[in-house]
């Protein structure tokens, strides 16, 4: 396996495109035609291939839904005005998937796979991809141990797959946002930095529970503490203080290292704001909060891009803010769409075109 040729295309008999509008899709409701689906086993990956999209046949002992090998990325592609295709830093992604294949002791996926598997099958599928606006496709990649052995062992055989959802926005409105003081979400040795299955699993009973009490998401908090801050739902977070964009940095191996995270502290620099990324303590935001100094909260992933915070909530302390006036993630957004649909100059070649 070494050049993208070698990936054979089957395609489908007829396509199931004019089944559903693409307008308003929700978040990874609707799948495209095709798929890309690789093997890994003795060593080496042995085949990738473009097939019609459709269940995968599982042995009931498979050792990922077991023990959890199983790990993804969300990356996406957008379409412009002349109809062009863009895919938005597919290589970070890449990078970053086999960070987490390392980490949760599988096989690295080679780039001919990833990247040009991924080209081939977004080619092929190309008019799935709404040239609406706050609508894409997101892409996603994943592996997963397929060894029928239920021993505890990294398994010796993988499947890698290639999916592809066109999506409209997955966050419609500003989010009331709970600060979590009896759940983590990770810790330092962990692997809250990898992009791993359980890390998002871990996270729904404690989500629920926010719910409950009326928040659509958990901030998360270190485990020792519970003060310092970690990520916002399944997204980083940043707060604007005195006018400086502030994020919890990436050294513990507790964070994701967001690919929007990383795009938004370029463009807020561009922005003229200082970006601080360090650790941030609960107390320092709510004295900042109280010394009005504190104007801003907002999510960034990939999933979400750039969703905003009306409310936080730390024990029986409300935070409130006016989303209506929030003037840095707005512009942020649109500094970003605009780069994504080719209305912008990609100044530091995020863009990759199929
Ligand atoms: C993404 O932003 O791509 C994510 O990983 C979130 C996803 C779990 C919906």
């Amino acid at each position: 396996m070494s050049e993208v040729m070698d990936i054979k295309v089957t395609q489908t008999v007829k396509t199931r495109l004019h089944d559903q509008s693409l307008e308003n899709a929700p978040f990874g409701h609707y799948f495209t035609d095709h798929m890309l689906v690789a093997e890994y086993k003795n060593g080496a990956w042995v085949s990738a291939e473009i097939v019609p999209y459709q269940p995968l046949q599982l042995d009931p002992s498979l050792a990922a839904l077991h023990y959890g090998q199983s790990i993804f990325e969300g990356i996406k592609a957008y379409k412009d005005d002349t109809d062009n295709v863009v895919i938005f830093r597919p290589l970070d992604n890449f990078k970053r998937f086999n960070i987490s294949a390392q980490r949760m002791q599988m096989p690295d996926v080679p780039e001919e796979i990833f990247i040009g598997g991924m080209k081939k099958l977004i080619d092929l599928d190309r008019n799935w991809i709404p040239g609406i606006a706050n609508h894409s496709l997101y892409i996603r990649p994943f592996m997963f141990a397929t060894d029928a052995i239920l021993g505890v062992k990294p398994s010796e055989t993988y499947k890698f797959v290639i999916i592809l959802s066109p999506s409209g926005p997955y966050f419609s409105a500003p989010m009331r946002i709970y600060v979590e003081e009896k759940y983590t979400r990770a810790v330092t040795g962990g692997v809250g930095f990898t992009k791993n299955a359980g890390n998002y699993g871990a996270s729904m009973h404690p989500t629920i529970k926010a719910r409950e009490l009326g928040y659509d998401q958990v901030l998360w908090t270190d485990s020792v503490e519970h003060k310092y801050l970690q990520e916002v739902g399944m997204m980083n977070v940043f707060f604007i203080i005195n006018n400086v964009a502030i994020t919890p940095s990436l050294e513990e191996g507790t964070i994701l290292a967001g690919i929007t995270r990383d795009s938004a502290i370029q463009v807020l620099k561009d922005m003229g704001l200082n970006v601080e990324e360090r650790k941030i303590n609960i107390d320092e935001i709510i004295d900042a909060y109280k010394a009005n100094t504190f104007t801003e909260v907002f999510g960034t992933g990939t999933a979400a891009t750039i969703s905003m915070i009306k409310e936080l909530r730390y024990k029986d302390f409300v935070m409130n803010f006016n989303t209506d006036e929030s003037k840095i993630a707005p512009e942020l957004k649109q500094r970003l769409d605009d780069i994504r649909k080719s209305k912008a100059p990609d100044k530091y070649g995020w863009l990759v075109k199929i």
